[in-house]
Order: structure tokens, then sequence, then C-alpha cells
């Protein structure tokens, strides 16, 4: 498959399905995950931050390095790549579905709303003691960690951490999508994330097409029908305004 064919079969697919990962939100600012980690963080490993055990042993510790990537979100704006996909949505009318790893909120923002964020959402918190999901104040009015309104319990990034389940409805959700999906979209993922980088291979079994956008090979990469070597904004332009 070349690019001409694989911008005439996302053209005529009846049923679009995208998966997304940090190299879509890197045009807006904000480093991927397997980036070095900046300054104070680099002696982390997301690994040991982005765990029930770091939070066990160290919520203050876990609740800063959220509130930094809080903050550095909310002053992200989405960029071309995301409004592309919200565009995207909108051509294939109801025949589209996105999920996303990121945890950032901005293809929401960029207006995509047949969507799952599948680990969870850096703007909102969930209660340790009732479940209770909320929104986190604005970034200057916020001090970790935010206390629940219903029960008063502490509560916890909503995210979901290394060891933890996907919620179940959102990956059944994207599964079922993905396995009725002409033209599946790969963008900016390394791929090395289970379960969300085996949603490729529900397009693939049964027949349907797979493209992955990302400047670099992945491990996806000898699997997928077509490969754009090419950040997430250049190449979604190539493959819908062409
Ligand atoms: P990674 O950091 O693993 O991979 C980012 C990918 O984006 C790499 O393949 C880069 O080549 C690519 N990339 C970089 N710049 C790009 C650009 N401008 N356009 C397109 N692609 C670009 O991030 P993810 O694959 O999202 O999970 O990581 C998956 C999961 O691993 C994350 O959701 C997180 C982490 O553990 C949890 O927190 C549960």
């Amino acid at each position: 498959m070349n690019l001409a064919d694989a911008r005439s079969a996302l053209r005529d697919a009846r049923r679009v399905a995208v998966l997304t990962g940090a190299g879509i939100s890197a045009e807006s600012g904000i480093p991927t995950f397997r980036d070095a980690q900046q300054g104070l963080w680099a002696r982390f490993k997301p690994e040991d931050l982005a765990s029930p055990d770091a939070y066990f042993r160290d919520p203050a510790l876990v609740w800063e390095w959220y509130a930094g990537r809080y903050r550095d979100v909310m002053a992200a704006q989405p960029n071309a790549g995301h409004d592309l996909l919200a565009r995207l949505e909108r051509q294939k009318e109801g025949g589209y579905f996105l999920a996303t790893q990121n945890v950032d909120g901005l293809h929401a923002r960029a207006g995509s709303e047949k969507l799952v964020e599948l680990h969870g959402n850096l703007t909102t918190a969930r209660c340790d003691v009732c479940s209770q999901v909320d929104d986190l104040p604005a970034p200057a009015d916020f001090t970790p960690p935010p206390v629940c309104p219903r029960c008063g319990g502490r509560m916890r990034p909503n995210i979901v951490w290394f060891g933890e389940f996907l919620p179940e409805q959102a990956l059944e959700a994207a599964s079922d999508a993905f396995a009725a999906a002409d033209v599946a979209l790969i963008i900016g993922t390394s791929g090395m994330v289970y379960p969300a980088a085996g949603l490729a291979f529900e397009t693939l079994e049964r027949g349907g097409t797979v493209i992955e956008i990302n400047p670099d090979e992945t491990e996806l990469t000898p699997r997928l029908s077509f490969s754009l070597r090419e950040t997430a904004s250049r190449g979604l332009a190539a493959l819908m305004e062409g």
C-alpha cells in the first residue's frame, strides 16, 4: 500500500477507528512518555511514579508530579493533529470512534466527542474512599491532594496506573469499534503498552486496513498495512487533505 492507496482507503471507509498516544500531543509541547523526564523528575522512571505502590509509599510525591503535569496540560493548546481528528469525526458522521491513551484531555478540548480515554484523565481525581470522581480546581487554586466533596476522603489522580485494569466499558467499546472498522489509524504511540496496542490487530484480523502515523518505526510497524513516517499533524493532513 502507498500513500495514495491509504488516502483512498480512508476517504472510502464507512467506519474508522483511531488510537492515539503521546506523540499526537508532542506538537502541543507535552513530552511523550518515553522521552527523558525533565528536570527534577529526570531521576524517576514513569513506572516509579505511576503505580499504586508509589502512591502508597509517597502520595505527596506522586501528587506533586501529577499536579505539575496537570498545570502543563492546562497551559497547552490542542494542535492541528487534534483538530484534524475532530474534523474527521464530523466527516464520517456516525462511522467514527477515537480511543486515546493520553490523559491530557486535549482531544475533547479540540471537539472530539466519540472518544474514550483508556488511561484516565489528568484533569479529574477519584476518591480513595468512595470512588467519587471530581474535576480538579483551576491550576492556580489547586493544592494537592484534593479532598472528596462527598465524603471528605483523600482523592487520587484519576489515572490507570501500571498494574491496574483499564475501564472495562471503554475498552469494550474500543475493541468493538476496531473490530468493525474498515480503516484504523494508529497515531503517535510506541505500541508497547497493552491492551491498547492490541486494538490494531482487531481490525487486521477482520480484513481491515491499519495505517500508522509516527515519525519513527514502532513495535507495531511490521504488522500494519502502511506506515506514514510523519508527525501526527503532517501525516493526518497528508491523508485527509492530500
Ligand atoms: P510513548 O512515549 O511510548 O510513545 C510516543 C510515540 O510518539 C513514539 O513512538 C514517538 O516516535 C511518537 N512521536 C513523537 N513525536 C511525534 C509526533 N510529533 N507525531 C506523531 N508521533 C510522534 O507514548 P505512548 O505510546 O502513548 O500509560 O505510551 C503508551 C502508554 O505508556 C501511556 O499511555 C502511558 C505509558 O505507560 C499509562 O500511563 C497507563
